[in-house]
């Protein structure tokens, strides 16, 4: 008894190694939500390690003062100082969890977690097949739309096609999708390469663009609306959280508007009837099921001025960097940042105690 009452009054704290950094092109948002998590996540519980993902992979324990660095390219160059390289066989002496603090290719689309299934090491959010389908817009809509939900009109573009017969492409974008389209690489983030197109003249350099980051482009239907995010929390039976209300402040949503104080401009609630709040609200928890999603995840949608909900894309390892909105979303639940991220990791324990094989 007395035993007993010894393991509950100290409890063991978890090691969490926090891996940010990585090799998309997103990684200064990661480096942000790294720190953020690092100095967030509640202390007597949990023992946060920072963990660096270099330009190619490689990971490395940092000192904190890396950690306050301006940019991943200034702690890269000083990673043969008090840095330690920990080669991937190690990194489970060093941590009982990963989060994964990464964002896009390599990090939130299956790749990362495949590696951490091969190590045996629990790690935050959702298993393989859900992070690459929220990483491929073009999967993800296809199967969202097999269960009835709106997605914008979508015409892909594989690389082979485009090469061939880029006068054909165009024409088929005009008469397929129409114009304004938007048009972006498949599997990016970040905005990154998402070009409004108004007139035919501009569709060459827009996909010419969007082709330097991925070997399929997609050309959508430019929505009017209102765009509107809403995170998702929870594993077998998930809860939407309560939707926000996206102001962009140019026609694209760019890096600053999304991730930077001050930039651009959120409203938590979103300014929508009762009704259709909840609507976006279920539509975001269906999507979150239909494609697998675990733990938490941030799924961009637009209410049309008629009323329909699209799902723009599921976002699988959300921004956790202070000003995002998932933490406004959160607070209207009563969830803190450090009460969030906490759950975070018991939902995610939870899963990868329960699972049978790869998550
Ligand atoms: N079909 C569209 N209609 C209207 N706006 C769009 C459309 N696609 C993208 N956008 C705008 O561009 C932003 C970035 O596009 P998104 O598809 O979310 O790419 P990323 O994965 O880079 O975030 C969106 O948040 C939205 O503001
Ligand atoms: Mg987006």
């Amino acid at each position: 008894m007395a035993l007993m009452e010894q393991a509950d009054s100290s409890p063991s704290i978890i090691r969490v190694g926090v891996v940010m950094g990585g090799i998309s092109s997103e990684r200064e948002i990661s480096l942000e939500s790294g720190r953020n998590i690092f100095g967030k996540l509640p202390k007597g519980r949990y023992k946060p390690i920072p963990v660096f993902m270099d330009g190619r992979g490689g990971l490395w324990l940092i000192p904190l003062k890396h950690l306050m660095r301006n940019a991943t390219a200034d702690i890269e160059e000083d990673l043969d100082g008090e840095a330690r390289r920990i080669p991937y066989e190690e990194l489970k002496n060093e941590v009982d969890v990963v989060y994964i603090a990464l964002h896009g290719k390599y990090g939130e689309d299956g790749c990362f977690q495949g590696l951490l299934e091969l190590l045996g090491i629990p790690y935050v959010g959702s298993g393989v097949l859900a992070s690459a389908l929220g990483m491929n817009k073009y999967v993800a809509r296809r199967l969202l739309s097999l269960e009835g939900i709106g997605v914008p009109k979508t015409v892909v573009v594989p690389r082979a096609e485009w090469t061939a017969d880029p006068e054909g492409v165009v024409e088929r974008m005009e008469l397929n999708i129409g114009l304004p389209c938007v048009v972006k690489p498949t599997r990016e983030g970040c905005s990154t390469a998402v070009t409004r197109v108004d007139a035919r003249e501009e569709a060459v350099a827009a996909v010419e663009a969007a082709m330097q980051w991925d070997n399929e482009v997609l050309v959508e239907e430019f929505i009017a609306g209102m765009e509107v995010t809403c995170g998702v929390i929870g594993t077998d039976d998930p809860k939407a959280l309560t939707p926000s209300e996206t102001i962009p402040t140019a026609d694209i949503l760019s890096l600053e508007d999304k991730f930077l104080y001050g930039q651009g401009e959120n409203k938590t609630p979103a300014r929508l009837p009762p009704d259709v709040l909840e609507k976006v609200r279920e539509t975001a928890r269906k999507a979150y099921i239909t494609l697998g999603l675990q733990v938490y995840a941030r799924i961009d949608m637009f209410v049309k001025d008629d009323g329909e909900v699209v799902v723009l894309e599921p976002n699988s390892l959300p921004g956790m960097t202070p000003s995002t909105v998932l933490f406004h979303q959160a607070a209207e639940s009563g969830i803190s940042q450090s009460d969030l991220m906490d759950r975070i990791i018991q939902y995610s324990l939870e899963v990868h105690r329960k699972k049978k094989g790869p998550l």
